[in-house]
């Protein structure tokens, strides 16, 4: 690299876009999906028969809110309900709902790393919710834990939905939840959504739908960077590949370069070269056993209250508190 490309990295996405695709094997960060068209298509996915998780998720708060409220409304000065990775709040609004109609009192502070979702959410709980208290954020998880610190006037509860854990690989997430504990009060609940490990197939079939939805959403990756970084990757040459490994618990995605190719990225001066069946690895989406989360918790210096999960047992909503020392 020239000291004149050096300059031009000037931004997160063109530094991790330059170490993805230099690196060997190459890789992307899965965040960088989530512009307004990612957004969409992970609405899309969600809304997939496949796609389970969403709706277990939904049937747990569904089943589960009054006594998830009254978990999170214990404290007479009210709390503050912060969502990390907020997205649609679709599932949040069943809690939401409940809580409003029962009076609590309480802010809820959606944060996104996607402006679009912020804005989307806002506007659609000031016409159904009117009565709640919203202050959306926008921001990555780890800025917004310096942000944290700063809420320490009465109860907080940290929301973490939609198996958004599950992005991040085992050391990363305990680096992550650690963090969390470390901007909680005694009183401050966690409240985090686990993926759990079950028939291969279901797993596979939930990442690789036959309507290539799942594929569209990778390989927005590659449209975003022509689009933002003037590169000319012809997204049909890749195609989208998905693994699970039962004994780890890690579905991983990858784009497959089905032929040889020269890639140029113009923006951050670089010729990608691709051999046939190159592979850009793009997303982890970990899943997860009993014994898996309680020694993530236990490393992060947390400890489970309690938990909730599906009929099913697919999915399971874990409430961590601060460890008692
Ligand atoms: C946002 N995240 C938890 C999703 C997942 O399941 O890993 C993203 C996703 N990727 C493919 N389908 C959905």
């Amino acid at each position: 690299m020239t000291l004149a490309t050096a300059i031009q990295l000037d931004t997160a996405f063109k530094k991790d876009v330059y170490k993805g695709l230099t690196s060997r094997p190459k890789f992307l960060y899965s965040k960088y999906i989530y512009d307004k068209a990612g957004d969409k298509l992970f609405q899309d996915i969600m809304a997939m028969p496949e796609y389970y998780l969403t709706n277990c998720e939904f049937e747990i708060l569904s089943a589960h809110v009054a006594q998830i409220a009254t978990l999170f409304g214990k404290s007479s000065e009210g709390f503050d309900l912060i969502e990390l990775g907020a997205g649609d709040g679709k599932k949040t609004k069943i809690l939401l709902k409940y809580l409003s109609n029962k009076d609590t009192h309480f802010v809820y502070k959606p944060i996104d790393i996607s402006v679009n979702a912020i804005d989307g959410l806002s506007l659609t709980l000031s016409k159904e919710l009117p009565n709640i208290d919203v202050e959306g954020e926008t921001g990555e998880y780890f800025e917004v834990l310096e942000r944290l610190q700063n809420y320490h006037s009465r109860k907080k509860v940290i929301m973490l939905l939609g198996s958004n854990i599950g992005n991040l690989l085992h050391e990363r997430a305990i680096n992550f939840l650690t963090s969390l504990q470390e901007v909680m009060s005694r009183e401050d609940l966690l409240f985090v959504g686990f993926d759990k490990k079950k028939n291969p197939q279901t797993i596979l079939d939930a990442y690789n739908d036959p309507t290539g939805v799942t594929a569209a959403f990778n390989k927005n990756l590659l449209v975003r960077i022509n689009k933002e970084l003037g590169g000319n990757f012809d997204s049909s040459k890749f195609k989208h590949w998905e693994t699970y490994n039962p004994e780890t618990g890690t579905a991983k995605s990858y784009l497959v370069a089905t032929e040889a190719q020269k890639v140029l990225i113009k923006d951050i001066d670089l010729e990608v070269h691709f051999e046939k069946w190159e592979t850009i690895h793009t997303e982890i989406s970990q899943k997860y056993d009993e014994q898996t989360v309680e020694w993530l918790a236990n490393k992060s210096g947390l400890e489970i209250v309690t938990s909730f999960s599906d009929e099913k047992a697919y999915y399971t909503n874990y409430v961590f508190q601060k460890k008692n020392l």
